[in-house]
């Protein structure tokens, strides 16, 4: 089979198109004909740093769409053939991926292979980031950093479908503005002072839910953009910042909270618990009619392209790479 490979971490030359044996499945383990792979931010993180990456060589790519191409033993189910979504801890660049039974899932209800895709691990974050963690509750108001992205045009839409009274979103340019308003923003701000205009759109009171994926500067920013009782979810780097910290007079005073997510680390800690929140945020997709539009598609061997589009900080939406055999 044809797959993309990193022998070592760098730039999105890197990305190598080889020919590979097969994987078969173990015990507890299905084998997927990938259709499409979601291209993620993380990816690029693995490629470039190695984040999450065990060792090298190694195939990016954690979430994929396909059909049943082999059970492993004790698994009794998809049949062969199925068409399903799965999410993996990474080899989804290529035409066959091997995931464990508990993250194969069947597509929800309504969508095809291509738009089932780009939601398997933007769409139980951004559910996480809101529910589990955020913890929103109706007329709080929320903050997003790249609003106009994968996990921000989601959030967008769960925040607003959680009753949320004020959504805010940021993002680098201008254009991401314009986008970023069609998923339930109310005001997208751009660039790095966005705290300065979140204060002035707030009458200086900030938000209840700040989500950061960026860290360093952007995070300390966010903190201070919290209303009292306020909450602030980390969950990434982009900046590649070193580790940031907060002390008992910034929280105390206004009484704030501070925590972080990662779906890959809870998918190596609690499987059963990431099945859930996945059901739980496709059952949401099913009824609610969230979307997150595919911007851009790329075949295996163009994997390089669509890292540097991400890399860029031009991209919207959802990036996917397309298997050679759709
Ligand atoms: N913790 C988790 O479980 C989890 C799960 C999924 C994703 N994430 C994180 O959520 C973020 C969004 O992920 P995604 O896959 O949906 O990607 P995405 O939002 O489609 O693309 C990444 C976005 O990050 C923003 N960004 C900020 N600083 C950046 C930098 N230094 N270099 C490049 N981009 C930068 C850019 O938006 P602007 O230019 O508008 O700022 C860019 O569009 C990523 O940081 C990712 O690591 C975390």
């Amino acid at each position: 089979m044809h797959a993309v490979v990193v022998e070592e971490l760098g730039p999105a030359e890197n990305l190598q198109l080889l020919d590979l044996p097969e994987p078969q499945p173990g015990p507890g383990e299905i084998a997927v004909e990938v259709a499409y792979t979601g291209v993620n931010f993380v990816d690029v993180k693995a490629r470039a740093g190695g984040y999450r990456v065990d060792r090298l060589p190694f195939i990016p790519g954690i979430e994929v769409s396909g059909r049943v191409r082999a059970l492993g033993e004790g698994v009794t189910g998809p049949a062969i053939g199925t068409p399903v979504v799965a999410t993996v801890r990474s080899g989804g660049y290529a035409e066959v991926v091997v995931a464990p039974a508990e993250r194969v899932f069947a597509l929800p209800d309504g969508l095809d292979l291509r738009a089932a895709a780009s939601l398997p691990t933007v769409l139980p974050t951004a559910h996480a980031l809101i529910h589990d963690l955020g913890r929103l509750r109706p007329q709080e108001s929320v903050l997003i950093q790249g609003a106009a992205g994968g996990v921000g045009t989601v959030v967008g839409q769960i925040a607003r479908l959680a009753g949320a009274g004020g959504v805010y979103g940021v993002v680098s340019q201008p254009e991401k503005a314009e986008y970023a308003l069609e998923f339930g923003y109310d005001q997208v701000f751009v660039g790095e002072d966005f705290d300065r205009q979140l204060a002035a759109a707030t009458g200086g009171r900030g938000v209840d839910l700040v989500l950061d994926p960026v860290g360093g500067e952007s995070w300390r920013r966010g903190l201070a953009s919290l209303a009292r009782y306020g909450r602030l979810v980390s969950f990434g780097n982009a900046s590649d910042s070193a580790p940031w910290s907060a002390g008992f007079a910034e929280l105390s005073t206004r009484g704030l909270s501070v925590s972080g997510f990662s779906i890959l680390g809870l998918g190596a800690e609690d499987p059963q618990r990431l099945r859930r929140l996945t059901e739980d945020a496709f059952a949401l997709a099913a009824t609610s009619g969230i979307r997150l539009p595919v911007t851009a598609e790329f075949p295996l061997e163009k994997a390089a392209e669509a890292h540097r589009l991400l890399e860029s900080r031009t991209s919207t939406g959802k990036l996917l790479r397309v298997s050679s055999t759709v």
